[in-house]
């Protein structure tokens, strides 16, 4: 009875994109490796018929571990005194993006903690150097809460998408995670002035952060199918040794496997990233999150004297590699389940998606 009454949410989700609040719950609740299954199943035709066999990179350039925040569960959160820091500098920055560029990314991801040497000024510089180098590429940066007046400046130098995780979307939830100087409105009123200055945008959560119930995570997704995000990245949380969160359980691979079908099925063109830290929980982890359903790879191109600085989690992967290695891992390992890295900006399909929705079920 129950996996009949599982079953026939999977199918309303596949064919009208939306549920209650009730019915996620639901249906996170329903868990299976059935259901999963056919979730999987459901999320990869949907896939395949806007995006193919592709799957988009992104090259990932983590330009400082400095932060002013201190979120509980972030390794390079300010209290944490055993953190090396690092920043990277200009000159160093766009040079990883002219050795990913030859590499064949048409994306660079500007990532770093919130450092207040990135001003707008060093920032704006850093975009408009990377953009004129590369006209073909896109830039997306994913540098933490800022101004509206900010986000202005950044987007009119050049930056094309920007990726803030909303982290959760029940506000208590929110403050559990951080601490009384961050706030859940800040947060939302961020991805709200970034949507509005013309930016894709990119929201997200980990899976299994700590105080997290299905009933938080069923709010995420309906704050998903309510916000239309271009991309979301999603995770499984996993403890850092430094943090408050350090005993803490890490997320799942099957849960976060679950949403990744669930969310492409609620907004079936979304860029869907098969984190890092989905790599990093499982050695097969990256390919399990594209046969549920994601479409994007976010390969490192950060200096590799820098790497291990950048210690989100506990045992992350990829430390050690050059950005070549990294590809060409990636490269073998999208091969060897039937898919292909390909040379593209990799910017949504939104009408491509809807289209092809609509000529399958006239
Ligand atoms: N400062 C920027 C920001 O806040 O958006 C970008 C850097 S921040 C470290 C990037 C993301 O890492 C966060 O949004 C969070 O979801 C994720 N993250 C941080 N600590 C993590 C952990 N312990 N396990 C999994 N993901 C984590
Ligand atoms: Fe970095 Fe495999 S993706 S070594």
């Amino acid at each position: 009875m129950e996996k009949d009454r599982i079953k026939e949410l999977i199918n309303k989700l596949a064919a009208e994109h939306s549920l209650s609040l009730e019915e996620y719950e639901m249906l996170i609740d329903g868990y299976s490796s059935e259901a999963a299954e056919l979730l999987a199943e459901k999320a990869v035709r949907v896939r395949q018929s806007v995006y193919g066999n592709s799957v988009y990179t992104r090259g990932l350039i983590e330009i400082s571990n400095i932060c002013r925040n201190d979120c509980y569960y972030c390794g390079i959160r300010k209290s944490n005194r055993k953190c090396s820091r690092y920043r990277l500098t200009e000159q160093q920055i766009t040079d990883c993006a002219d050795a990913g560029h030859e590499l064949g990314f048409r994306t660079f991801v500007l990532q770093g903690g919130e450092d207040p040497f990135f001003t707008d000024e060093v920032l704006c510089r850093i975009v408009r150097r990377i953009k004129q180098a590369h006209p073909d590429s896109a830039v997306t940066l994913s540098m933490g809460e800022r101004s509206r007046e900010s986000y202005r400046a950044l987007f009119e130098a050049g930056a094309d998408r920007y990726l803030l995780r909303h982290e959760t979307a029940d506000k208590e939830h929110y403050e559990k995670l951080h601490p009384a100087e961050m706030s859940f409105d800040n947060r939302m009123r961020c991805l709200q002035e970034l949507r509005e200055t013309g930016y894709q945008v990119g929201c997200g959560f980990m899976v299994g952060s700590p105080y997290q119930k299905n009933a938080d995570i069923a709010k995420d997704l309906r704050f998903i199918e309510d916000f239309h995000p271009d991309m979301c990245g999603i995770g499984p949380f996993i403890p850092h040794k430094d943090t408050p969160f350090a005993d803490r359980k890490a997320g799942t691979l099957e849960m976060t496997c679950y949403l990744l079908s669930i969310i492409r099925l609620i907004y079936p063109p979304v860029l869907l990233p098969a984190t890092t830290a989905l790599g990093t929980i499982h050695p097969l982890g990256r390919e399990m999150g594209i046969k549920s359903g994601a479409n994007v790879v976010m390969p490192n191109l950060s200096p590799v004297t820098v790497r291990d600085k950048y210690m989100l989690y506990d045992n992350k992967i990829c430390t050690g590699e050059e950005s070549a290695e990294c590809r060409g891992c990636l490269d073998r390992r999208m091969r060897s389940i039937g898919y292909e890295l390909v040379i593209d900006r990799g910017d949504i399909k939104r009408d491509r998606a809807y289209n092809e929705e609509r000529r399958i079920s006239d």
